[in-house]
C-alpha cells in the first residue's frame, strides 16, 4: 500500500467516526473481490500478470507471477513449489482500478490442492472462470465451477488463448450451456477465428475493438474502437461472420440480464489472449461493472451482518514456514464488516480469546506490505498468528459468528509414525499445527491410538508437503502408511458399531467430533446402504462435488 492509500484509509476512518455517510459502506462499494478459477495451464497465472499489468501494478508482464524457470516465482518458500514449478502458498494480490479496488485472491494451481482453492471460494464474492478455448471444460474446471455453483458465487467465464487454434466459439458455447446449465450471455464476440485473433465485436454496442500484438506480450496491447462498418471494411468476411454469430445468439436469448448473472444462473463471457494481453481490459471492466460489491455476510445463525456494523473477519487460510528465516504463521482473513486498523485488539469467537492485530501484512509471492487499514473484501494477511485455525472468526464490540469452512471429502487415507520415537512431542506438535492450517484432515480412533494418527486428503500431494513439512519444520521425520479407503461419509454414535464391523470399513473420528465412516470402494458402500437403510451415512458437502 503507498503512502496515499494510507492517508485515504485513515480520512476514510475518520469520516466514519464522525458520524456521515459510513465509509464503510462507500469503501466496501467500490472492492472487488474475486478468485481465478481454472484447469492448470489454463493460463491463470498468465492472466493474473496481465490483469497486474493492465491496472499498472507491474510495468511488464513476468514480474509477479510464473511458473518456476520460466518467470518468477511468486512464493518460493518451499522447494517443493520450486521443483514442481507449482504454487502452493496463495494470497491476495490488491490493486485499484478506475474507481474501485480490486482483490485477486490467488488459488494454488494444482488439483491435490483444490481443498485450499475451495476455502479462498469461501472468501470471494464472484469467480472468473478461465477455459481453455482448445480443450473446453476440463475436468478440475468443472470441480471449482460445482464448488462456486454450490457457494452461490457469480462467474464470469473467459475463453482463453483465443490467439492459437481452439474450437468453433459457438460450440463453445453450447457445451458450457449444456455441462454447467449456465446461459452463457457474450459480452463480447471474437472477430477472427481461434488462431487468427483480430480483436472483438462488442455485443452491447455493436462496435469493433481491434487489438495489436506487442513485443512477446510484455505490455499492454494497444485497443482502437472502430465502428461496425468501419470493421466490416477492415475485416471483412471475418467481421460479417461475427456479426452473424452474434445475431444468432441474441435470437437464443445470451443476452446479459444482471438479475440472472448474480443469481448464478448466466455467465458473461469474454474472449480473451492472456499471453497477448487481448481482452484483459475488458475483463477488469466487467469485474468493476458487473460483480458484486461486498455485502452483509450471513452468521452461523443465517443472520446477516451489516457492512457497517463493527469490524468483522473470518480466517480462510493459514499458511506456516512462508519464510525460511523466520518460521511465522500467517493467517489471513478476509473483511466481512467494519474498518480494520493495524493494532486494534480483536476477539477470536472460537475462544473468546482477545487477538492483537500489530502484525498486518498484504502478501502477494515475495512481497509483503504493512496494511494499517482494510474495509470489507479486503484480504489481511495476521503474522504469527499461532492462536488462529481456518474457519475462526475475528469480531470487534459486537460478537459475530461466521459458519466454519466446509471440508473436501478426503478421497487419501495414510496412518502417520514418528520415525524416532524420541520426537514424539515434536511429532503431537507438527500434527496439530498442519491440522489447525488445513494441510491435511487428521483423524483419530481409539483402536490405533494417538501415535498412530490418519491423514486425510483431497490429492496425494498433500501427503507430500506433511511429510516435507514435519521432517523439516518441525524436526519429527514420518512414515506414511497408505490405507485402503478412498471414500467418507459423515456418520452418528448410533450407526459406528454397525459399521464397524462392515467389511471394507473403518470408522474414524475428526478434529472437531464428527464421526467418519472410510469405505475401501463404492460398492463396499452401496451394499451397505441398501441393505442397511437404517445407517446413517450422509455425503460431506463436497463429496458431491467432486
Ligand atoms: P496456469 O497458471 O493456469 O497453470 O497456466 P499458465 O498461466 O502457467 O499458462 C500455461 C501455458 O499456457 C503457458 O505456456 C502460457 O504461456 C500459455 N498461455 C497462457 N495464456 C495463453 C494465451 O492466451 N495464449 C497462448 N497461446 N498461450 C497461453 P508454457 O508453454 O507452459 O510456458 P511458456 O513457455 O509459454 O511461458
Amino acid at each position: 500500500m503507498d503512502g496515499t492509500q494510507e492517508q485515504h484509509g485513515a480520512v476514510a476512518v475518520q469520516e466514519a467516526r464522525g458520524g456521515q455517510r459510513p465509509a464503510v459502506l462507500t469503501e466496501a462499494a467500490r472492492r472487488r473481490t474475486f478468485a481465478v478459477i481454472s484447469h492448470p495451464d489454463a493460463g491463470k497465472s498468465t492472466l493474473t500478470e496481465a490483469l497486474a499489468l493492465h491496472a499498472r501494478v507491474i510495468g511488464q508482464a513476468g514480474a509477479v507471477h510464473g511458473k518456476a524457470g520460466r518467470r518468477g516465482t511468486v512464493s518460493d518458500w518451499m522447494e517443493m513449489e520450486r521443483d514442481r514449478g507449482i504454487s502452493i502458498t496463495s494470497a491476495a494480490l490488491q490493486f485499484a482500478y478506475r474507481d474501485a479496488v480490486v482483490n485477486l485472491l490467488d488459488t494454488p494451481g494444482h488439483a491435490d490442492f483444490s481443498e485450499d482453492t475451495y476455502r479462498v471460494l469461501t472468501a470471494v464474492d464472484a469467480a472468473v472462470m478461465l477455459v481453455d478455448a482448445a480443450k473446453g471444460l476440463e475436468t478440475q474446471t468443472m470441480k471449482l465451477f460445482a464448488v462456486c455453483k454450490h457457494r452461490g458465487i457469480p462467474i464470469i467465464t473467459v475463453i482463453n488463448k483465443w490467439d492459437r487454434p481452439g474450437l468453433d466459439a459457438l460450440a463453445l458455447m453450447d457445451e458450457i450451456g449444456e455441462r454447467t446449465g449456465l446461459t452463457p450471455t457474450p459480452l463480447t464476440w471474437p472477430v477472427g477465428i481461434a488462431g487468427d485473433f483480430r480483436g472483438v465485436l462488442d455485443r452491447r454496442d455493436g462496435s469493433y475493438r481491434h487489438f495489436t500484438r506487442t513485443a512477446g506480450g510484455a505490455t499492454i496491447a494497444p485497443e482502437e474502437v472502430f465502428s461496425a462498418e468501419a470493421a466490416a471494411v477492415r475485416e471483412g468476411d471475418a467481421w460479417t461472420h461475427a456479426v452473424e454469430e452474434s445475431e444468432l445468439l441474441a435470437e437464443t436469448g445470451a443476452q446479459h440480464d444482471q438479475e440472472l448473472f448474480l443469481a448464478g444462473a448466466s455467465t458473461p463471457v469474454l474472449f480473451a489472449s492472456a499471453v497477448s494481453n487481448f481482452g484483459v481490459g475488458q475483463l477488469l471492466d466487467t469485474l468493476v461493472d458487473l460483480a458484486p460489491a461486498p455485502a452483509d455476510r450471513p452468521d452461523v445463525e443465517g443472520e446477516p451482518r451489516p457492512l457497517d456494523a463493527p469490524f468483522s473477519a473470518f480466517v480462510f487460510k493459514v499458511q506456516a514456514g512462508m519464510d525460511t528465516g523466520h518460521r511465522d504463521r500467517l493467517a489471513y482473513i478476509r473483511v466481512c464488516s467494519g474498518a480494520f486498523e493495524r493494532g486494534m485488539v480483536v476477539t477470536n469467537a472460537s475462544t473468546r480469546r482477545p487477538f492483537a492485530t500489530k502484525y498486518a501484512q498484504q502478501v502477494f509471492g515475495r512481497d509483503r506490505e504493512t496494511i494499517e487499514t482494510a474495509w470489507p473484501g479486503d484480504v489481511v494477511g495476521l503474522v504469527n498468528a499461532a492462536a488462529l485455525g481456518v474457519g475462526d472468526t475475528l469480531y470487534a464490540e459486537q460478537p459475530v459468528s461466521y459458519p466454519p469452512v466446509t471440508t473436501f471429502a478426503p478421497e487419501h487415507f495414510a496412518v502417520a509414525r514418528v520415525a524416532d520415537t524420541s520426537k514424539y512431542k515434536q511429532f503431537r506438535k507438527g500434527i496439530d499445527t498442519l491440522a489447525g492450517e488445513g494441510v491435511v484432515q487428521v483423524l483419530t480412533s481409539e483402536r490405533r491410538g494417538d501415535g498412530a494418527p490418519v491423514f486425510a486428503v483431497v490429492g496425494p500431494m498433500q501427503f507430500e508437503v506433511a511429510s516435507h513439512r514435519m521432517e523439516h519444520e518441525f524436526g519429527a521425520k514420518i512414515s506414511l502408511e497408505p490405507l485402503p479407503y478412498h471414500l467418507a461419509r459423515i456418520t452418528d454414535e448410533a450407526s459406528a458399531p454397525e459399521l464397524g464391523q462392515a467389511r471394507g470399513a473403518e470408522i474414524m473420528q475428526r478434529a472437531n467430533g464428527e464421526l467418519l465412516a472410510l469405505f475401501t470402494d463404492k460398492w463396499s458402500l452401496g451394499v451397505l446402504v441398501q441393505n442397511k437403510p437404517h445407517l446413517t451415512l450422509i455425503p460431506l458437502v463436497a463429496a458431491e462435488l467432486s
